[in-house]
């Protein structure tokens, strides 16, 4: 798709930990109420292009662009205000904090707060009963769970989420999935998704890539009849 039309352009981005460069000329474009999913092997560069993306790290080469707007250089908190919800792989939540807390923070606007919990507790019911637990003690698959929540509840333009689906029983996936549907459909929130799950990437993304040492290898849409198959075989050892 054109860069020009897109709500998120990433083009020629490379980056890197200090001499080791990591992501090697990527582009990738999601279009407004796009799903977007990015496979590939561990330690391939999934993550580090999301960081680099949100400003976390800087790009040594090549552009991200935002509902056309150049970002290649805002840092994180400013990349966030573009309706941007970043939901990191590593879990970054608030140990000592309440479940309410958790959630309240990084919310745009503390008004729709209710509304949204009201909403997200219809996918997660057990947040709505665990407000006032801190958020340290619950589990790991409930910690991910409010993650995805708090991003949802931020009313993003753009979610970019990195393997959210990791420790989550396939019921919880699967409630996962036909919600951020409902999302799209709602309210035309476009995604950018690290995934291993391959079934769940191909029910929820329009296009999928792999990503292969830093570069991105294959690509295609996920109602393509090859599409598992193709992927399969790059996730392959
Ligand atoms: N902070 C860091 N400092 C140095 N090297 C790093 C750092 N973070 C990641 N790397 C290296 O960068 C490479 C890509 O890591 P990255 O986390 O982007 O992979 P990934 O595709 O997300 O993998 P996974 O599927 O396991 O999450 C790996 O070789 C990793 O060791
Ligand atoms: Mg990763």
């Amino acid at each position: 798709m054109n860069g020009e039309a897109a709500i998120l352009a990433v083009s020629g981005l490379t980056s890197g930990y200090g001499e080791a460069i990591v992501v090697r000329g990527v582009s990738v474009a999601v279009a407004p109420g796009e799903i977007v999913a990015l496979l590939g092997k561990n330690g391939m560069g999934k993550s580090t292009l999301l960081k680099t993306v949100m400003g976390f790290l800087p790009a040594r080469e090549g552009q991200v662009t935002l509902h056309g707007r150049d970002v290649t250089r805002d840092p994180p908190y400013r990349v966030a205000r573009q309706a941007i919800a970043y939901t990191p792989q590593e879990q970054a939540i608030f140990q000592d904090l309440s479940v309410g807390d958790n959630l309240r923070l990084g919310q745009p606007d503390a008004r729709w707060f209710d509304e949204e919990l009201a909403r997200v507790g219809e996918v997660f019911p057990f947040l709505k009963e665990r407000l006032g637990q801190r958020a340290g003690t619950l589990s790991g698959g409930e910690q991910k769970m409010m993650l995805v929540a708090r991003a949802l509840m931020a009313r993003p333009k753009l979610m970019l989420v990195d393997e959210i689906t990791e420790g989550l029983q396939p019921s919880i996936i699967q409630r996962l999935a036909k919600a951020l549907l409902a999302e799209r459909a709602r309210t035309g929130m476009a995604m950018l998704l690290v995934e291993q799950n391959v079934r769940f990437a191909l029910e929820v993304a329009d296009r999928w890539a792999v990503v292969k040492l830093g570069e991105i290898d294959d690509e295609g849409r996920s109602d393509a009849p090859d599409a598992a198959a193709r992927i399969a075989k790059h996730l392959s050892v």
